[in-house]
């Protein structure tokens, strides 16, 4: 078997695992954090209807009533800040971001439209709209966590929370579906070795 020599991003991509030990009191510079939330807004999205918000939790209080949510999770309160990556159930409102587009001459309103048309089309479905939603916005969730990495913090995905409570904590519109919390902070303590299947186990080639 070849191996391949890892560059920067490989090794980012290696070097994350979820982190649940952070240095209490660590305030995370604010460009750093801008960095990392730029990064989660630069994702790819379908139509690049950008299903995401992020709402951040930074405050000792807002921490200590996240931790209850998240089942006494003691990394929501030991690190720096938590991530409620949200995804947007109607995205489809975010069409007029082609506005600009065709304002500049680069895409013909003709295509804006039926772009629109079928965008529209899609969300009937309130199933379309929550797997867009989530699919979406865990793209973003993955940028936040390799962009904290490539910055020298560390983070913990997690989906050990309670939605409806946390919904109601931080009163979060209908509009919006909690998808994953993420602690980012600087690390205490290294995660727990975590293992993965060989690729001859995850690959398939052609077909099953
Ligand atoms: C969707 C999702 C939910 C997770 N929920 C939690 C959680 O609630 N608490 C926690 O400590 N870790 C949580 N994790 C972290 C996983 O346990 C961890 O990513 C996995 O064991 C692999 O370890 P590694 O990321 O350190 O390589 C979650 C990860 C994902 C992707």
């Amino acid at each position: 078997m070849s191996v391949t020599e890892k560059n920067e991003t490989l090794s980012v991509i290696s070097e994350r695992h979820a982190v649940k030990k952070y240095e209490k009191g660590f305030v995370l510079p604010e460009a750093d954090l801008n960095a990392i939330l730029t990064a989660a807004s630069e994702a790819p999205s379908s139509w690049n209807l950008q299903h995401w918000r992020f709402l951040v939790i930074e405050s000792e209080a807002d921490k200590a009533k996240l931790l209850p949510i998240a089942y006494g999770q003691t990394q929501v309160v030991d690190s720096s800040v938590t991530i409620a990556v949200l995804g947007d159930l109607e995205a489809n409102r975010n069409t007029f971001i082609y506005d600009q587009a065709v304002e500049a001459g680069a895409l013909p309103a003709e295509v804006r439209d039926a772009l629109v048309g079928q965008i529209n089309g899609a969300y009937q479905s309130p199933q379309i709209a929550r797997d867009e939603a989530i699919r979406n916005a865990s793209f973003a969730s993955q940028n936040i966590m390799l962009a904290a990495r490539s910055l020298g913090y560390d983070t913990c995905p997690m989906g050990g929370y309670n939605p409806q409570q946390l919904i109601e904590a931080f009163n979060i519109p209908a509009r919006f579906v909690p998808t994953l919390l993420i602690t980012v902070g600087k690390a205490a303590e290294p995660a727990r070795p975590s293992g993965r299947f060989p690729l001859s186990e995850v690959v398939v080639k052609g077909s099953f």
